[in-house]
């Protein structure tokens, strides 16, 4: 893809000017047409120009850091049992908080259902885009990169364990949108005692003048990554063209908009700039345009590394710079200082775009022609599954199923230590081994739920030659089908 357009489609100019040069945000005008690499978009008075999200990076999540400090959460320990099992009133008030999602901050049941569904049937396109865009444009941010260095938070010069994080937050992606709403709570309130701990140990051990301004993890930039993980899968998908509604994406939002109060997001950021698919939009646009005008661009080709050999793709390395590169257009790679791949991982990318668009309409084409099939729900779940056991199987160390508990891995008392890189690449004690049988089942009714479209065209192909030679042999028999056609002969 070279260049895209965010924002209301009738706003789409027909021409995209290359010559726009990116200035100061807080020189543009309501109605200015704005380019940063290849996205472009129309400045509106909702746009956030650097001072006001400079703003936002003073506060961090103070409930959350009161109860790392309560509880004395250490490195290593799964939070969420001592949490669960404190009576101290402040931590019971925190869970209070922290569980219910506020009414006006809810999703509807509809739209739920319908966020799901949604991530299940693009369950593949949405987990490229998130490890190829949304963490690989993350990593590129200059404020956001001295936590993630001085914590290894995928920076790490030890690929498997950059990889292993990568499965890790995959799992929480997972929990958050294929799980039970009670197994997302506890993933993401582990997470955010995590990135608590994170916050209040690199205050204390870490110079201020090394973590940049604000405060460590503070509330833009988790603004800023949940954009990431919601607005910016939407736009590839638009792009690629795979299909979505306008109701599609205000159910994703919703749904995000609360996964983003069980992390700790102020109920102001998300009332306001995640109430509905045109505010995010608006909020992801800033903020893209914010950390890309001087971006890093060497982070991002170490995460797009660590991506390289990996199911299910198993693509190397320039098949991802190149997946990298189509998804986010290649002026934005450019800056970000992503290579290009090649001839081959070019027609490798296509390809692949051919087929995830294929799955798409052939599961539209079945669903609306023989809808007693469900062949797109019975499809969609199983990649579910699939995608849930091969995380399982990577956060096991390919040697057992296990689930990440969300520990403090790096040690805040040594934040530049080599130690760091080589952090918990190994299975934790709690894994079980994986039922190979299970797995073997639902691997098998994938390939027969995929040869049932195979099976059914040469059906209907074996039908219309027969009726065809049939008709065409007997000139009376013909007669007899247009008779029965409604037609009459002449
Ligand atoms: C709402 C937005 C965010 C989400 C959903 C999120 C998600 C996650 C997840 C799932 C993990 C666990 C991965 C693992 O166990 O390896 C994690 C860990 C971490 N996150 Fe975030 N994150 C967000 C914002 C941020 C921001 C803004 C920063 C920093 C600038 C950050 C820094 C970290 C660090 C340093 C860790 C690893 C801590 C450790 O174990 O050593 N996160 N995050």
């Amino acid at each position: 893809m070279s260049s895209y357009y965010v924002g209301p489609a009738h706003l789409r100019p027909s021409t995209l000017p290359d010559d726009i040069e990116s200035q100061n945000s807080q020189n543009y005008i309501p109605g200015d047409l704005v380019r940063i690499g290849s996205m472009y978009f129309h400045w509106t008075e909702k746009h956030l120009d650097s001072k006001q999200l400079k703003q936002m990076r003073y506060e961090g999540d103070p409930d959350a850091d009161e109860i790392v400090q309560i509880l004395d959460l250490r490195k290593g320990v799964d939070a969420l049992p001592i949490l669960l099992a404190s009576k101290n009133p402040t931590v019971l008030m925190f869970m209070e908080a922290a569980k219910t999602i506020p009414t006006h901050l809810q999703a509807t049941k509809e739209q739920k259902t319908l966020a799901r569904a949604y991530f299940a049937r693009l369950i593949g396109p949405l987990l490229v885009v998130l490890g190829h865009y949304s963490l690989a444009g993350g990593f590129s941010s200059q404020e956001i990169m001295p936590v993630l260095k001085a914590t290894n938070y995928l920076t790490s010069p030890n690929l498997a364990a950059v990889t292993r994080r990568l499965y890790e937050t995959t799992q929480w992606v997972m929990d958050v949108m294929t799980r039970d709403e009670s197994v997302g709570w506890e993933a993401s309130t582990r997470v955010r005692l995590l990135h608590a701990q994170v916050r209040t140990r690199l205050l204390r051990s870490l110079p201020s003048a090394a973590l940049g301004e604000g405060v460590p993890i503070n509330q833009q930039h988790m603004a800023t990554t949940l954009a990431a993980f919601s607005v910016l899968p939407i736009w590839c998908m638009d792009n690629l063209k795979l299909r979505t509604s306008q109701k599609d994406k205000e159910a994703c939002i919703a749904v995000w908009r609360g996964i983003g109060h069980w992390m700790g997001l102020s109920q102001a950021i998300l009332e306001t700039h995640f109430a509905s698919w045109g505010a995010a939009e608006t909020y992801a646009a800033s903020a893209v345009y914010h950390h890309n005008v001087a971006p890093n661009n060497t982070q991002p080709a170490i995460l797009v590394s660590a991506l390289a050999n990996q199911p299910p793709l198993f693509g190397k390395l320039p098949f991802h710079f190149e997946m990298a590169r189509m998804l986010m257009g290649d002026k934005t790679a450019d800056l970000l200082g992503l290579p290009t791949g090649g001839y081959r991982s070019w027609v490798g990318v296509r390809l692949w775009c051919c087929t995830v668009w294929i799955l798409d309409y052939l599961a539209l084409f079945l669903d609306t022609i023989f809808p007693f099939m469900r062949w797109g729900t019975r499809h969609a779940d199983l990649q579910v599954k699939l995608v849930q056991y091969l995380i399982a199987w990577n956060v096991g160390n390919k040697k057992r199923f296990d689930v990440t508990k969300f520990e403090l891995k790096f040690d805040p008392d040594n934040v530049q230590n080599e130690a760091n890189t080589q952090l918990h690449t190994k299975a934790s004690s709690n894994c079980r081994p994986p039922n190979i049988d299970e797995v073997r089942r639902t691997r098998r009714r994938y390939i027969q739920v995929m040869l049932e479209p195979v099976a059914l065209s040469l059906l209907v192909m074996v039908v219309i030659y027969y009726l065809g030679a049939a008709a065409l042999s007997t000139p009376s028999r013909m007669g007899q089908l247009f008779a029965f056609s409604g037609h009459t002969e002449v």
